[in-house]
């Protein structure tokens, strides 16, 4: 019997003409709790990210802060792409740069193949062109300014007039198989409008499309004509499987891993960025006989004043301006709480702020230390037996059933905030029981003391469920909590907890040595969050950015 298959995400490779904004941590955030969240289902799991290096864009700003792009590329990845990965605690298994040898040999396997199928032919290509999108535009893709500019709708920047001999893929003769793919997989695409906009951009006809660049000398050169570079998207869309084998020789690791991982399960992008993964992306690889993506998930975007939160546009704010305040899990907890997977969002210091306060600081950060250190003080630290449960403790167990089915069926199908409020109700309802139960009541009249126990052991039995359906979201402090319940010994380490069976009552054994700590999420003054001004990123953009 052949293996079952990795569960793959990825999220899009990150253009390096800039340092990361939150709104580039936001995909990488989301893809990282959902390829947790798998792996705490007990699949195999492949996270990939990684940079987008070629192209004018990045070309451009290298040659404006005078260096090299290579230059430029290896500096920005290696000072502001990888730090970040640790800033918002990503645990991707792989991050692939396109500028690297098996990306460049898979690009050039996979285009000649595709020449071999008699999908790229040559022709010119003359039309609008936008180098902060690096994408060719369609006619009703751009804006006429009063003065009759073309400009990009998305940057507000003037497109450039291109002519040029080029390489182009057969795109059109995917038109039908496209619609009938989504067809038959209504679902490959999501949410229900960002379908709606591909099926509708299908059906209004496509052409073919310029697949190589002749006056852009920083990219994959074609295998057929070394004057020419693979156009920057077909070169970055075929990262998703260079990195995982696509182009490795046979009966190689490499060449297994593929065949094991690949199609991929999730693809994240915003929703830019949709046209090129689910129309462009699903085209190419059909032209190559290889399965396409299971699902497409568009996200939207960060906004500021309404607007996409855009380095062109100087209203990046870096993951660190909050990282450094807040700490990642509340990063990680608020941007998915609190927008809608799919929707747009703004963020706000005062919002993100008072989420912080209720629901992390006070909310389940004082459960857990109130419950822990009732645990210390009545109990010696040590986890005492239940007594016969009461009519409220069978209610927290059913709650506590709910919430791990909630939580689970939420975020595989990438609703996190739901799947955060299924278990934030359920924190809801332990801290209304610790209220109700008065255990420091009991603790007075030693008659109450099987009460007590039975009450306290409820108590930290949920915390034990809470920690484990919170733990793909804010792993450290879960891991935190975790050490204190004195679970390791006895149900070993968190990640290796099964959020399916996160329900079941009764794992944390009675006799488990609890801890008390230093609080899991520390206040924080309201005049202390907000960073006195807006921190500039540590590097300059030459050619703009997204
Ligand atoms: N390099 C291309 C992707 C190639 S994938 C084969 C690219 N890079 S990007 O750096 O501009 O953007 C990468 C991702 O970051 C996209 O999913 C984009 O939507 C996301 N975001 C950039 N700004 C954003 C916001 N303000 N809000 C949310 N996500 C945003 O496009």
């Amino acid at each position: 019997m052949s293996a079952p298959k990795v569960f793959y995400a990825t999220t899009p490779v990150y253009y390096v003409n800039d340092a990361p904004h939150i709104g580039h941590a936001y995909t990488t955030t989301a893809g990282d709790v959902l390829t947790r969240w798998h792996r705490q289902r007990g699949e195999k799991v492949w996270f990939l990210t990684g940079t987008d290096e070629h192209g004018s864009k990045v070309e451009r700003t290298a040659i404006a802060n005078g260096v090299t792009p290579a230059e430029w590329c290896a500096d920005l990845v290696e000072n502001a792409w990888l730090p970040v990965l640790k800033t918002i605690d990503a645990a991707n298994d792989d991050f692939i740069r396109t500028t690297s040898g098996r990306h460049r040999q898979g690009v050039q396997r996979f285009w000649t193949k595709l020449k071999e199928n008699g999908f790229v032919e040559a022709a010119t290509y003359e039309g609008p062109y936008c180098v902060d999108c690096e994408e060719f535009k369609l006619p009703g893709d751009v804006l006429t300014a009063d003065d009759g500019t073309l400009l990009c709708p998305i940057h507000d920047r003037p497109v450039e007039m291109l002519k040029e001999d080029n390489w182009f893929f057969r795109l059109s003769a995917f038109q039908d198989a496209l619609l009938d793919h989504y067809e038959r997989h209504p679902h490959a695409v999501q949410p229900q409008s960002a379908y709606n906009e591909v099926v509708s951009f299908i059906k209004g006809g496509l052409s073919d499309i310029s697949m190589s660049r002749s006056s852009v000398s920083w990219g994959v050169p074609l295998p057929w004509d070394s004057e020419q570079v693979v156009y920057v998207w077909f070169d970055a869309l075929l990262n998703y499987i260079t990195a995982i084998g696509y182009g490795a020789n046979t009966n190689t690791p490499e060449s297994e891993r593929f065949a094991a991982t690949w199609p991929a399960d999730v693809q994240l992008v915003g929703k830019d960025i949709l046209r090129f993964h689910a129309v462009f992306w699903p085209a190419m690889l059909m032209a190559a006989e290889l399965e396409l993506p299971r699902l497409v998930f568009a996200h939207g975007w960060l906004l500021v004043g309404g607007e996409k939160m855009s380095k062109t546009k100087l209203t990046g704010i870096a993951p660190s301006q909050i990282i450094d305040t807040f700490g990642s899990d509340a990063f990680r907890y608020y941007f998915l709480r609190a927008i809608n997977f799919g929707a747009d969002g703004s963020f706000s210091w005062e919002d993100m702020h008072a989420r912080y306060t209720s629901e992390l600081a006070n909310g389940l950060g004082n459960l857990a230390s109130r419950a822990t250190a009732m645990v210390v003080r009545y109990c010696d630290a040590v986890l005492p037996e239940p007594g016969p449960y009461a009519n409220a403790d069978r209610a927290l167990q059913d709650a506590m059933i709910a919430a791990a089915e909630g939580a689970d069926a939420a975020m595989v199908r990438l609703d996190f905030s739901a799947g955060i409020a299924a278990v934030r109700s359920f924190v809801e309802a332990v801290n209304l029981y610790v209220t109700e139960q008065e255990p420091w009541q009991l603790a007075k009249d030693p008659s109450q003391r099987q009460r007590l126990d039975t009450v306290l052991y409820t108590v930290c039995e949920a915390l034990r469920a809470i920690a484990v359906l919170y733990n793909p979201v804010m792993p450290k402090s879960m891991s935190a909590l975790w050490g204190r319940l004195g679970a390791v010994p006895h149900l070993g380490e968190i990640g290796d907890q099964d959020v399916r069976h996160a329900g079941q009552w009764g794992q944390l054994p009675p006799g488990a040595v609890l801890s008390r700590g230093d609080a899991l999420f520390p206040r924080i003054e309201a005049e202390k969050s907000e960073p006195a001004e807006s921190v500039p990123t540590p590097t300059n953009s030459g050619s703009g950015g997204n």
